[in-house]
């Protein structure tokens, strides 16, 4: 039986192409996040289970880890998240460091996942996180979120960024509707799916949780809050214990930043995660071929308790690169790379140029140019067929006749322009 060269399902392969891509996108977040200060980091590929059995979630421990016994029988689970990472290190050193900590990383994961449009087995995904800052840090979170998206070329038509806070959501459960845990659990669960369920079945669903009139309207009151200020009423028509400041000025700090005309009020957002614990947002493609999230996090202040430290909150949030190239594709924002990109490539035409030809490359590489040498003497009607498969942008042929006269023909391929120097002048021009 021969063997397959697929990869396993819902993992990829990344050829010289796709590699193009991610290293592009990689080099845009790692941009966006060093002009915020925030400092690379990086954890270990396997965890213990433990640590996404305090705090991750359900779905996340029951139906998509990847997990083994290691020869010692410890169960060993490859990392479906950075988060819960990111804390386990915060709390080794957060008494010692300088606060806020401004923290970002671009690790692999592997969830077990049925592979579908966005959603893959083994993907990476940018995670910037600060912690010590509070609501200082949510706003500029938000304001990471949005300027990586716009680094990428995206505009306010193309994204939003939908918004809620898992306190509020609780005042409004256990202060207003007087629910039990168990019931809050599973009105949390049916928000989180409501936009995947026929409306039918949530509404079956809503009356089973919430029994009477009263408490389904004063719900529907709820669902039905879609802008600042609106909530704003809402929560100012709340008995004062209730009133929840730190979200009226998160919203009042999001308009006055501009940051409004991306970010939105979105009821149904409560994040699947267990650990947050005030604000939680994802970003959403607007285009309604490509309606889904882009990007999720949101504050988690008791998680660097489960590490028996004081509570730190700290605010972050994951991009996968497959919803954002998926979103870069719609709205015609990935560049080219179908052709890898060069700066010179460089050719001799008979024997008595090999010589030259290998030392300007040397010297143009020396000048932080990428160079390609084409090998042996050639002829130019096979160096420009080569020239066309990749993307360089200037081409030098070194023939007989242009070495005894010391001269370079330097073309510019975008235009065919061509320039000719003195080899000396040439190079003594690099800078
Ligand atoms: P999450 O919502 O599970 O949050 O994932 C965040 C993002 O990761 C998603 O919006 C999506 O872009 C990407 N993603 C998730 N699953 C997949 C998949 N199977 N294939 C491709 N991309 C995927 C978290 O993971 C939180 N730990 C984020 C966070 C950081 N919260 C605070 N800090």
């Amino acid at each position: 039986m021969s063997l397959s060269k697929k990869p396993y399902r819902g993992t990829r392969d990344f050829f010289p192409d796709l590699m193009r891509l991610r290293n592009f996108i990689f080099q845009k977040m790692s941009l966006v996040s060093e002009q915020f200060c925030y400092e690379p980091y990086d954890g270990p590929l396997l965890e213990d289970i433990e640590l996404y059995l305090a705090k991750s979630g359900e779905e996340l421990i029951n139906e998509q880890i990847y997990s083994f016994q290691d020869r010692g029988e410890r169960t060993v689970v490859i990392r479906p998240e950075m988060t819960p990472t990111v804390a386990r290190m915060v709390a080794q050193i957060h008494r010692e460091v300088a606060k806020p900590i401004r923290w970002y990383a671009i690790p692999n994961l592997m969830r077990y996942e049925k592979p579908q449009r966005g959603r893959l087995r083994e993907f990476w995904q940018y995670n910037a996180d600060i912690f010590g800052a509070g609501i200082y840090g949510q706003v500029e979170i938000l304001q990471l979120a949005v300027s990586i998206m716009l680094a990428f070329g995206a505009n306010k038509d193309q994204f939003e960024i939908l918004v809620n806070d898992r306190k509020f959501v609780d005042i409004v459960f256990s202060n207003v509707l007087k629910l039990n845990d168990e019931k809050k659990n599973l009105l949390y669960k049916l928000l989180d799916k409501k936009s995947k369920i026929p409306d039918e079945k949530y509404q079956n669903e809503l009356a089973t949780i919430l029994q009477d009139k009263e408490s389904i309207n004063i719900f529907h009151q709820y669902t039905n809050l879609s802008s600042f200020s609106e909530v704003t009423n809402f929560i100012e028509s709340l008995p004062p214990e209730n009133h929840h400041l730190e979200l009226l000025t998160l919203f009042k700090k999001i308009e006055s930043l501009k940051l409004s005309e991306f970010i939105k009020y979105d009821p149904t957002i409560v994040r699947g995660l267990d650990y947050y614990t005030g604000l939680v947002f994802e970003i959403f493609d607007k285009h309604p071929e490509n309606r889904r999230a882009i990007a999720g996090g949101g504050a988690y202040a008791n998680l660097l308790q489960i590490f028996d430290e004081q509570p730190l909150e700290g605010v972050g949030f994951g991009m996968g690169e497959v919803p954002l190239t998926d979103f870069l594709t719609t709205h015609n924002l990935k560049p080219d790379f179908s052709k890898p990109k060069a700066d010179y490539l460089i050719a001799y035409l008979d024997d008595s140029a090999e010589e030259l030809a290998f030392y300007i490359t040397d010297q143009l590489r020396l000048h932080n140019s990428r160079v390609e040498l084409f090998f042996e003497p050639t002829k130019p009607k096979k160096v420009f067929n080569y020239a066309e498969k990749k993307d360089f942008e200037f081409l030098i042929m070194i023939g007989e006749e242009d070495q005894k006269n010391d001269l370079l023909r330097i073309k510019k391929l975008s235009t065919r322009e061509e320039t000719i120097k003195k080899t000396k002048d040439f190079l003594e021009g690099l800078i």
